[in-house]
């Protein structure tokens, strides 16, 4: 193969790369980014350890304590390079219309005379590594294939976990099969001699999409989202589009399993905005009064979802693990997630014990006491005096983990299978401490779309920026959707049209809220496994058998249209988290028709229709 020389630099490409546009497409990258040397990653465990060994040695890991937490490490990111950041993340489609009023948009022109300088030269001192990845299972009609190419082996050890990675996807590729091009640098470009940081970034930063070349360039930060180009940036923005444009759907949803103690299974796709609960809900335990019940986890935060022959609705995990919030989480909240994370996790900003593991806020639920001592996620002494005088965090409150899908105990046995799983129930939930019921069915896919669209969702730590604010996220897709938000709704109505003329039976749609909060400023409704007990009504629904009284917004089950057994939850409880607030209520409807005002280029016209519609029945 003929392997071009970039200005000195050896392209050095492996024999198994045999795809001549991709090498051209590394050269041309190399010769704007001058990295001082090229990677080829073949995804071997051999070479995950090597990286992983070197980002010890850089400062960047710190091997934990292999007794207590085999295979692991831990990185403390800079401290001002911590989430998403939706204010510099950019859809850079030809039209304005085309990214829609709730995308940053530039010209794509623009844009590129924008980013040219500040790639030039951005890898100077620094490795390129090119990572090749599956989205899906290799070689699956349903998977696609992107390639990475980052200074980062942080991003390149975390890829392989969360992506089919390695040598493989170019055996699917071959010599010329198409792949999303995406270009990742830290933008901390090394001078001779300097000596390197231990979490490179740039305060700067740029997370650009070009929706018609289908190109992702992102500079300037190495955390999650930013960085990890196949998740949001891929499988959700970019695969969005595709979706539009073939007939699919790439949504922001945990899928998971759930089995009778019949043996009957069912399949739910639940839509919940950043750090609201998807990876909570996906490995969900079963509590006292369900004996039998048996959750399993297909995915926890994005599915692709296609029609299939019958006219169902067949769902896939692009992914092949797990970016996880990790605050919060404990044997109590989710049992199946700490089993997940006994081995071979990479953790970032969570707090390091003296005894060489791993602690964050909510583990002291388990051990009952809080740690004498820890270094807190940005390396600094933490005690519960501390906390206590300063309220500081021991871990960041985006403190993640990125774990493979096979460590998860609860795996379904279908998560990885190319056909993907028949969707019974569609579930929207946003965090909401007023206003919004526990639960709804809504009545017909029309008004699905409505209370999906209408969504409102307070703030959480995954994106920078205020926490704890109300906004309307429709579908949980506000930073997600890579194209005109209305022509999205329009899409999802265009679907459920074509589905329902051809006979098929559409999943049910739901809305849920397990965020309402008493005076006492605490969360009402317990939550995380008793979630259970909403997830069986809606089955009871699918069946024909559950009961639920019509309200304004939907059908919502009356406090004796769930199973109670094994839990003390009263109905003056239930109605704290399921009463209707007229007032509010009023409110809330004033925000969908300021939403819809935002949206009105395409905006459907049913959608339109039911707001009037709901607001006349609100008045009655
Ligand atoms: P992303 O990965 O950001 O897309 O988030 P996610 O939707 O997967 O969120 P995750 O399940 O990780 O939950 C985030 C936070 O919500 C954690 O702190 C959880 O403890 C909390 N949480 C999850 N489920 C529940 C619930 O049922 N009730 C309450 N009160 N909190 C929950
Ligand atoms: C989210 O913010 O929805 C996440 C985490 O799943 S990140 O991958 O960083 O976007
Ligand atoms: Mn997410």
């Amino acid at each position: 193969m003929n392997q071009p020389a970039m200005q000195g630099l050896d392209l050095q490409v492996p024999a198994f790369v045999k795809h001549a546009k991709l090498i051209a497409w590394v050269a041309e990258i190399a010769a704007i980014c001058k990295p001082a040397r090229i990677h080829w990653c073949d995804g071997s465990q051999e070479e995950y350890d090597r990286l992983c060994q070197q980002l010890v040695d850089a400062g960047t890991f710190k091997k934990l304590n292999p007794a207590k937490r085999p295979g692991s490490y831990l990185a403390w990111s800079d401290p001002t390079d911590v989430a998403r950041v939706e204010d510099r993340t950019f859809i850079c489609s030809q039209k304005k219309e085309d990214a829609g009023p709730t995308n940053n948009w530039v010209a794509p022109a623009e844009m590129r005379a924008t980013l040219a300088p500040l790639f030039d030269g951005c890898m100077k001192g620094r490795t390129l590594y090119v990572v090749p990845f599956s989205m899906g299972p290799l070689g699956s009609p349903i998977a696609h294939i992107g390639i990475e190419l980052s200074d980062s082996p942080y991003v390149a050890v975390n890829m392989k976990i969360m992506t089919r990675m390695g040598r493989a996807v170019y055996d699917v590729l071959g010599a010329e099969g198409t792949f999303v091009p995406c270009v990742h640098t830290v933008g901390a470009p090394l001078q001779a001699g300097q000596k390197d940081v231990s979490w490179p970034c740039n305060k700067t930063k740029y997370i650009v999409h070009y929706p018609e070349t289908r190109e992702i360039w992102s500079y300037g930060s190495g955390y999650g989202g930013n960085a990890l180009l196949g998740k949001k940036c891929f499988a959700l923005r970019i695969a969005s589009i595709m979706g539009h444009d073939q007939g699919w759907l790439a949504e922001h949803m945990l899928i998971l399993g759930v089995t009778s103690p019949e043996g009957k299974k069912y399949h739910v796709a639940g839509a919940f905005p950043s750090a609201c609960g998807k990876t909570n809900f996906s490995m969900l335990v079963p509590p006292k009064g369900f004996e039998g019940w048996k959750v399993t986890t297909i995915g926890d935060d994005i599915a692709w979802i296609k029609p299939s022959a019958d006219g169902r609705l067949r769902a896939i995990n692009p992914e092949a693990g797990y970016f996880g919030v990790a605050p919060g989480t404990n044997y109590h909240t989710n049992p199946n997630c700490m089993a997940t994370l006994d081995k071979n996790v990479i953790f970032t900003n969570v707090a390091l014990t003296d005894d060489g593991d791993v602690w964050w806020e909510g583990m002291e639920k388990d051990s009952g006491t809080l740690p004498d001592h820890l270094i807190d996620w940005q390396g600094k002494d933490w005690t519960p005096q501390i906390a206590k005088e300063t309220g500081a965090k021991a871990a960041h409150p985006n403190a993640r983990f990125t774990v493979s899908a096979i460590n998860n105990p609860a795996l379904d046995a279908a998560w990885d299978d190319p056909a993907g799983v028949p969707i019974d129930a569609f579930i929207f939930g946003g965090r909401r401490s007023t206003t919004v019921p526990l639960v709804s069915e809504a009545r017909n896919w029309v008004e699905g779309i409505y209370m999906a669209a209408t969504m409102g969702s307070e703030t959480t730590a995954a994106a920078a920026g205020q926490q704890g604010v109300v906004r309307r996220d429709p579908f949980a897709m506000l930073p997600f959707a890579g194209y005109n938000m209305s022509d999205y709704f329009q899409h999802w109505l265009d679907l459920g049209k074509k589905l329902g003329a051809a006979g098929a039976k559409l999943p049910k749609i739901y809305t849920t809220n397990w965020f309402r909060k008493g005076e006492d400023g605490k969360f009402v409704w317990p939550g995380y496994g008793e979630n259970m007990r909403v997830l069986k009504w809606m089955i009871d629904r699918i069946e024909g058998q559950g009961q639920g009284s019509e309200g304004v917004m939907g059908i919502t089950p009356r406090y004796e249209d769930l199973n109670w057994t094994g839990l003390n939850f009263t109905a003056g409880d239930f109605n704290q988290v399921t009463s209707i607030d007229q007032a509010a209520w009023v409110k809330e409807m004033a925000l969908h028709a300021e939403l819809f005002q935002q949206l009105k280029h395409h905006l459907p016209q049913e959608l339109e229709d039911t707001r009037t519609a709901i607001e006349k029945r609100l008045a009655a």
